[in-house]
């Protein structure tokens, strides 16, 4: 599925906001969410907590001396509430039927290294995200030891306990909590001849199936041989069953999804598949409205098929109705706007080759001045506007423009005619960060501050996109080149966005082979996966650290090295990590600043995606409120392609891998090449 096909989608909502006339509000409301639960869009996870490509991790599935294995405990939601029954808050005499709901999944609780396990998964029901303090170890994420058993926690859970606390039957059981960690009824699993977390890894498909007629719960398990086999036929009788008014208990709108926790006895809590079905009570007091979610499944391809006849549909229509997307764009308030190509012609001086600016993978910027506004911009060309539709380009450009942050490069305008397409920035007066970093003339090497100013200013945009602004944004061509500095060195991060824009996964350093300064950004996974994701962002922004504390390109012939980073990992397990700082620097350096970045540029350049850290800690750890992770003495090996492994696969990456206690068997490394294209399909949609 392509560009257009996504951007179609875009089309869809908004054919659907113009044609608003009352009827169709029920059903706008449908169409969105269908598109739950594909991604991290659509799921909420409070930390340690974490969603993988393949793996929700509910808890942490590496460690670190920040977080530990130990004493964790997590959530993951999906964002979306849905009101589970009709009329008031709990009215206990109202006799009207619940919201049923049907969620299946496919659980791995791996145990590591032969350990005992600890402490269990569960699948909830919750009033809201909040993950009370100190609810690791027996409170599996649900209570801790002041809120256990109040009324007030408005919470159910079904367990999957693998540790046997004093009012616990075993360690191997399901059990239905109410409020408390001290299940209501429990039944032991051992019978079953399910091992929730036995020494090789396993799986096991489970499903809580609740009848809102009947107001009972149940609860059933079956070992799934492959993880990426087909899910077995559920089994007939279940392991749990048990009368349940969700009335008496949760709140009328009330989240689903997973928490787990550890103690003092660790196992890896990783959900890899995920369906729920749930009727809900729309707001109007409607008839049941079903809605299906699932993730990384392929249901998936069937709803976006759906979408897309929906989409074509919408578009026939679309020519009747007032508004389609350039006259969107157009009434937007503000920037963007559309430039006359013959003003830019004059503002450019007929794009004058001394008014050249610089020339990248897409094109060739200019400089320009507007002479109505007497504004200074900076004008692109694009050699290769490879267009397939200019509407699918506009709504890309209506993404990008509604980005605002100070450490983004302001979009102004674009001009698309016969073909030629430009966009209009704001001129950014000191050019390109390479430039600075790699003049090869006697001026003067960038400073320290202004280093350091470049770096956090980059890594707050990089947040920004990835996890401020409402919708994730993948920067997908991050490099120094597109790092531009105003009049007073703030960094501005450029062609955010534009990768997709233009030509669904080319970035310019894809594209730019052969061009000197365009390779060590890409992740190594990407080259497997073809796609660009948000940890493919960190990765480029780890080489960026680099290159800016040491005054190298990612690609150089350094000390018997040919990448930047291969270098500096072995000045760090030499223990003289402070020789990569740029020479020119001399003495004139914050050591522990560098100190910090370089090691911030190592783990974010961790071969194994999910190693890396996320944005918002970076931003932390740059601020030096926060310790740089464990870097490794040696880079771990990546590790590709995805296979099920086998036991001694895991003992040998344990063996391998022991500095960052990675732990293959609950990783991404789980998907098989197809998921994992399924899922970045659907990240794609949800960007819009
Ligand atoms: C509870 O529900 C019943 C039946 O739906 C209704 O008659 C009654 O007024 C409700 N009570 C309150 C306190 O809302
Ligand atoms: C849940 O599954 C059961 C058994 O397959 C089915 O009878 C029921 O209709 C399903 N409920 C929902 C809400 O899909
Ligand atoms: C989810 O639903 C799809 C389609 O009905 C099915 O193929 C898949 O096995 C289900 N997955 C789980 C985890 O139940
Ligand atoms: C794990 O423990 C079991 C029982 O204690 C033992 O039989 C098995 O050999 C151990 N496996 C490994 C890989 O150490
Ligand atoms: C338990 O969580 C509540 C809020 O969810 C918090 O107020 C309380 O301090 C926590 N108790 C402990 C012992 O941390
Ligand atoms: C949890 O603990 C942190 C610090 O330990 C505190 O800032 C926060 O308010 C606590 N949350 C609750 C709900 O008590
Ligand atoms: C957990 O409880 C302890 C006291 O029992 C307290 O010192 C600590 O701050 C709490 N942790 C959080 C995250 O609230
Ligand atoms: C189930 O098996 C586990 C592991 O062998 C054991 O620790 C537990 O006591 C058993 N539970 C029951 C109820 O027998
Ligand atoms: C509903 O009311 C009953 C009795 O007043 C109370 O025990 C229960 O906690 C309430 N449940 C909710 C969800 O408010
Ligand atoms: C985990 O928490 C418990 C209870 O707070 C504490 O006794 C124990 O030392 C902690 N374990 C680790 C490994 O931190």
């Amino acid at each position: 599925m392509g560009l257009a096909t996504n951007l179609r989608i875009l089309a869809v909502v908004l054919c659907l906001a113009a044609a608003q006339p009352p009827i169709s509000a029920n059903s706008l409301k449908t169409f969105t969410a269908k598109y739950g639960a594909f991604d991290d869009n659509s799921l909420f996870a409070k930390a340690p907590a974490l969603i993988g490509p393949n793996a929700l991790q509910i808890t942490p599935d590496t460690a670190s001396n920040l977080i530990p294995f130990t004493n964790q405990s997590g959530r993951v939601l999906l964002k979306q509430p849905f009101k589970l029954w009709k009329g008031p808050n709990n009215n206990s005499s109202c006799t009207d039927r619940v919201a049923s709901f049907n969620s299946s999944f496919l659980i791995n609780i791996c145990r590591l290294n032969n350990d005992s396990t600890g402490e269990g998964l569960a699948f909830v029901l919750v009033p809201d995200f909040n993950l009370p303090n100190n609810s690791s170890g027996q409170y599996l994420g649900l209570t801790n030891s002041t809120t256990d058993g109040l009324a007030s926690n408005h919470l159910i859970a079904v367990e999957f306990d693998t540790f046997k606390q004093d009012f616990d039957a075993d360690d191997n059981h399901v059990g239905l909590n109410i409020n408390s960690v001290v299940s209501k009824k429990a039944e032991s699993l051992n019978q079953s001849g399910v091992q929730l977390s036995p020494t090789e890894a396993k799986f096991y498909n489970v499903w809580v199936e609740y009848d809102g007629v009947k107001k009972a719960i149940q609860v059933y398990i079956i070992e799934q041989p492959e993880k990426d086999g087909a899910t077995p036929p559920r089994p007939d009788s279940p392991v749990l069953e048990e009368d349940l008014d969700l009335r008496g208990w949760v709140d009328q709108i009330s989240y689903f999804g997973f928490s787990a926790s550890t103690g003092n006895t660790i196992e890896l809590n990783c959900v890899l598949r995920w369906n729920l079905t749930v009727e809900y009570f729309s707001d109007d007091n409607g008839p049941l409205i079903k809605i299906l979610l699932g993730v990384g499944l392929p249901v998936v391809a069937a709803a976006v098929a759906a979408a897309v006849a929906v989409a074509y549909y919408c578009r026939r229509k679309k020519r009747s109705m007032p508004i389609n997307i350039l006259g969107a764009l157009k009434s937007l308030p503000g920037t963007p706007r559309e430039f006359e190509f013959k003003d830019l012609k004059k503002a450019t001086n007929n794009f004058d080759v001394k008014k050249k600016l610089g020339q990248g993978g897409y094109g060739v910027v200019y400089k320009g001045l507007l002479q109505n506004e007497g504004l200074e911009v900076a004008v692109k060309w694009f050699s290769r506007g490879n267009l397939k539709d200019q509407d699918d380009f506009l709504a890309e450009l209506m993404i990008i423009s509604r980005l605002r942050h100070k450490h983004l490069v302001r979009l102004l305008g674009w001009c698309h005619k016969n073909g030629k397409l430009l966009l209009v920035y704001d001129y950014m007066p000191n050019g390109s960060l390479d430039k600075h970093l790699f003049s090869d003339s006697n001026s003067k090497p960038l400073r320290w501050n202004l280093r350091s100013n470049i770096i956090s200013g980059v890594a707050s945009a990089v947040h920004y996109l990835h996890n401020e602004y409402d919708k994730r944004v993948v920067h997908r061509d991050l490099k120094a080149s597109n790092i531009m500095l105003d009049s007073n060195f703030n960094a501005r991060l450029g062609d955010f966005g534009l990768a997709r824009a233009l030509d669904t996964e080319m970035t310019s350093y894809k594209e730019a082979k052969g061009v000197p300064g365009t390779m060590g950004y890409i992740a190594p996974e990407c080259f497997h996966m073809g796609k660009a994701t948000q940890q493919s962002d960190i990765y480029a922004f780890g080489a960026v650290l680099l290159e800016v504390v040491c005054g190298l390109r990612p690609r150089t012939e350094v000390g018997g090295f040919q990448f930047l980073v291969d270098w500096v990992w072995y000045l760090h397990r030499e223990g003289r990590l402070l020789d990569a700082v740029d020479k020119r620097l001399g003495e004139e350096y914050v050591v522990e600043e560098a100190e910090r970045v370089l090691l911030l540029g190592l783990a974010c350049s961790h071969p194994i995606a999910t190693e890396r850290p996320q944005a918002q800690a970076i931003v932390q750890i740059i601020s030096g409120s926060v310790a740089v992770p464990h870097v490794p003495p040696f880079k771990p090996a990546f590790v590709w392609p995805s296979m099920p492994m086998a036991l001694e696969d895991i003992s040998q990456a344990t063996t391998t891998m022991t500095d960052t206690r990675f732990f293959s068997i609950s990783t991404s490394n789980f998907g098989t090449g197809s998921t994992l294209l399924e899922n970045s399909e659907v990240n794609e949609i949800e960007l819009i």
